[in-house]
């Protein structure tokens, strides 16, 4: 959208000769600008400084600060503001010097009228497009910040749906899942579809602050409730009153805060650090960990009364080796955030770039995937993510290594590879073969290794001699053990 619609755009012309100022005024108020005028460096840098400009024509020669001294200064005050040099015939070396140091153009005196609105037309429509993108920029931020969740995955979809589901209730939910498979965005997806959505979100990290500190953040303090606290200071429970309190990383919560959790959750109620006045405050609890908080609670590491409460709805989110289908639509999205970011013109991934992503077992998870990304925004010289713009540890993915092993020598034993983009059943079969063919032909044991019936060994292996022997001919009992 263009300001200049609403309200005119307000050019400063600076100019120690009173004749250009005044057919300058003339011909640019003319074309619908609201001009301001300045008889020196000086005073243009100090109307610059008020505010309200939006574009500067300056003489390059005048007394006192000259048009360089001045395009350097508003590239200081306002690096948003364009300056347009006016420079005398024969100074064509300076003109030059002063687009290198940032001005946006300029025009040689004398100079036609027609030529003057051309150069501000355009630098006024530079101007706009920036502010645009800048705009469009933003959206792109808030969108993910938002927890926009992408995926097309079932297991994506069966995410979503308990999400939908649990976000109806006010029930405490534990969200439990790898580092960076989106547990936080989760978080903020419950509360976006529930009817707390136009309350707070507050998020409170418990592995990053002491036990102290993170009980004053939780409850808040009264003033002079130890050195340094000056005055009274709600807690993020009071904070998150009326909408949704994220609890993340709760496995890390000291001994001593559990009971305290403990007692919120169960009574909705608190005092802040060094008071004595109960607070009651409205809040719907989602914690999150990344740890196995039933193991924890086997080994007496968490209270066992309080997993029992956060516990009352888990959300498994699963990793992102468990919904590969989610890569390329997870990728594409990283790719035009990022490029969008970074002013980069791509359209996507390369085929080969695209198998490596697919391959990866992404350890890491989403968070890594959005990093490897935009990694590659950044490094893309073409108009496609090349597979030479991954890590190496994504691309020597693609080429995956089958690993079967034996009982007695605990080596590998029976490594075979496989290119990325081979159909699944082919896959299927080789691993089948190779299995069986390592267990010289015992089939019952090849179904044990693969987690398979012994009966489904044998119809498997019929059916990959049928289609070697081709269409009408059937393959006999003969298991292919070679
Ligand atoms: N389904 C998704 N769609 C889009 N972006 C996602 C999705 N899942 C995760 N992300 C992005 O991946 C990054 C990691 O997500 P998030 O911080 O929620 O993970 P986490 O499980 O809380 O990780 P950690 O355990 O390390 O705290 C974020 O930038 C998030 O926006
Ligand atoms: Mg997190």
């Amino acid at each position: 959208m263009s300001d200049a619609a609403a309200a005119p755009a307000t050019l400063l012309v600076a100019d120690d000769d009173p004749a250009v100022r005044q057919s300058l005024e003339r011909a640019l108020t003319r074309e619908g600008y609201a001009v301001v005028l300045a008889p020196d460096g000086q005073a243009a840098l100090e109307r610059l400084q008020a505010g309200g400009v939006d574009l500067i024509l300056s003489d390059l020669k005048m007394p006192g600060l000259t048009g360089l001294e001045l395009l350097r200064h508003a590239k200081a005050v306002a690096p948003d503001v364009d300056v347009i040099m006016l420079t005398a015939f024969g100074t064509v070396e300076e003109a030059v010097k002063a687009m290198k140091d940032g001005a946006i153009d300029f025009l040689t005196k004398p100079f036609q009228r027609a030529q003057l609105t051309k150069v501000v037309r355009h630098a006024l429509e530079r101007r706009d497009l920036i502010a645009q993108n800048r705009a469009l920029q933003k959206r792109l931020d808030d969108l993910l910040r938002q927890g926009n969740m992408i995926g097309t995955s079932p297991a994506f979809r069966k995410l979503m749906t308990l999400v939908q589901q649990v976000a109806a209730s006010s029930a405490t939910v534990l969200i439990q899942g790898e580092s960076g498979t989106g547990k936080e965005l989760v978080a903020r997806a419950i509360h976006d579809r529930s009817s707390r959505r136009n309350g707070p979100f507050i998020a409170v990290n418990c592995a990053a602050l002491p036990e102290t500190l993170l009980e004053s953040e939780l409850f808040g303090y009264e003033k002079g409730a130890f050195t340094g606290a000056a005055g009274r200071k709600e807690g993020r429970f009071e904070l998150a009153d009326g909408g949704t309190l994220f609890l993340d990383e709760i496995a890390d919560l000291s001994a001593v805060t559990q009971p305290k959790i403990l007692r919120v959750l169960q009574e909705g109620e608190f005092e802040r650090v060094g008071g004595t006045k109960t607070i009651r405050a409205d809040v719907r609890i989602v914690a999150a960990t990344n740890q196995d908080l039933a193991a924890l609670v086997r080994e007496k590491k968490f209270r066992e009364d309080l997993f029992y409460r956060l516990n009352v709805i888990t959300i498994q989110v699963p990793p992102l080796r468990e919904k590969r289908e989610d890569v390329p639509v997870l990728a594409q999205h990283f790719l035009r955030l990022y490029a969008a970011k970074n002013n980069r013109q791509l359209d996507g991934f390369t085929d080969e770039a695209l198998s490596c992503l697919l391959a990866y077992s992404w350890p890491g998870n989403v968070r890594q995937l959005e990093n490897v990304v935009e990694r590659a925004v950044v490094l893309a010289r073409g108009t496609r993510v090349e597979a030479g713009d991954l890590p190496d540890a994504v691309r020597e993915r693609s080429v995956m290594l089958l690993h079967a092993r034996t009982g007695e020598s605990g080596e590998p034993e029976g490594v075979f590879q496989i290119r990325v983009g081979t159909p699944l059943a082919e896959v299927e079969q080789r691993l089948l073969e190779e299995t069986l063919r390592m267990n010289h032909g015992n089939k019952t044991l090849t179904a044990k290794m693969l987690g398979i019936d012994p009966k489904t060994v044998f119809r498997k292996l019929k059916q990959g001699e049928a289609d070697e022997a081709g269409p009408g001919e059937s393959g006999g009992d003969r298991a292919p053990v070679r």
